[in-house]
């Protein structure tokens, strides 16, 4: 069942959201070589604490250790953050924060680079990027839900690097987590309208080489197979009337 929003759930999704997107702009500064994924995590936590007075809803969500996800170079989502991970120039990171905020739930996540990086490197974050830019532009009422996929694989086709499929998009509101569930490959029979008042994330995985992905021990850190690196960026978005809106968009951040 897909929960439609009403005017006082969209009220507070726009306030926990922008919050979230808040995260992501003041951790920017901190990216750098040198610094542990651990400390990353704390700025992150005590931001959220302090300045949001949010809840950083990865902390115990199903057992998760830390505030926020980490996922640097090969790492396709969940990172743990650690003391002994490190920055250092070339890599890429993606940071994973969702926030609650008096019940509800926002989600965003992006790229962040440290120093200089491979050519490979940032293609395949301007792609992924692009890859959710694109088929947030496609979002009005009617359309059917397999258009996000489809568009999403098109661009991720066209430019040689792969999607990860076994981690999807997915509704949200007062549940961290719920229906409709967001492919980011097209699936005929994926066949679901969308309506005014859903909100869900898309949130892309690309990787430069072959898609498929293994967990580590620690039950949490997903990575590449083939060690290829690997990229995602998330946002949350309302289906409005007219078009859609992206609650999480960033301070300078245009679509
Ligand atoms: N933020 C992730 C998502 O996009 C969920 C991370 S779950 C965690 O749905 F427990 F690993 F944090
Ligand atoms: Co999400």
């Amino acid at each position: 069942m897909i929960i439609i929003k009403n005017n006082y759930d969209i009220k507070k999704m726009q306030i926990v959201c922008k919050l979230t997107a808040q995260v992501l702009d003041f951790i920017k500064k901190y990216i750098s070589a040198g610094i542990s994924t651990e400390k990353i995590n704390k700025i992150c936590h005590n931001y959220i604490i302090d300045q949001t007075h949010s809840i950083p809803a990865c902390l115990g969500y199903q057992g998760y250790p830390k505030s926020v996800c980490i996922s640097l170079n090969n790492v396709v989502c969940h990172g743990i953050p650690n003391k002994k991970t490190i920055l250092k120039n070339g890599d890429i990171l993606n940071i994973d924060i969702a926030l609650v905020k008096e019940n509800y739930f926002g989600d965003a996540s992006k790229m962040y680079t440290v120093g200089k990086c491979s050519k490979i490197a940032k293609k395949l974050c301007k792609t992924t990027l692009k890859c959710l830019y694109s088929s947030i532009k496609i979002i009005k009422p009617g359309i059917n839900l397999n258009e996000i996929g489809k568009t999403i694989e098109k661009i991720a086709k066209k430019n040689n690097f792969s999607i990860v499929k076994e981690y999807c998009g997915h509704g949200i509101g007062k549940n961290f987590h719920e229906e409709p569930y967001v492919l980011h490959y097209y699936e005929k029979n994926q066949n679901i309208k969308l309506q005014e008042g859903m909100i869900f994330t898309i949130e892309p995985m690309l990787n430069v080489g072959k898609r498929h992905i293994f967990r580590e021990k620690d039950n949490w850190t997903v990575k590449t197979r083939d060690k290829s690196l690997s990229a995602q960026y998330e946002h949350t978005i309302l289906v409005t009337k007219t078009g859609y809106k992206v609650l999480t968009l960033g301070k300078n951040e245009k679509i």
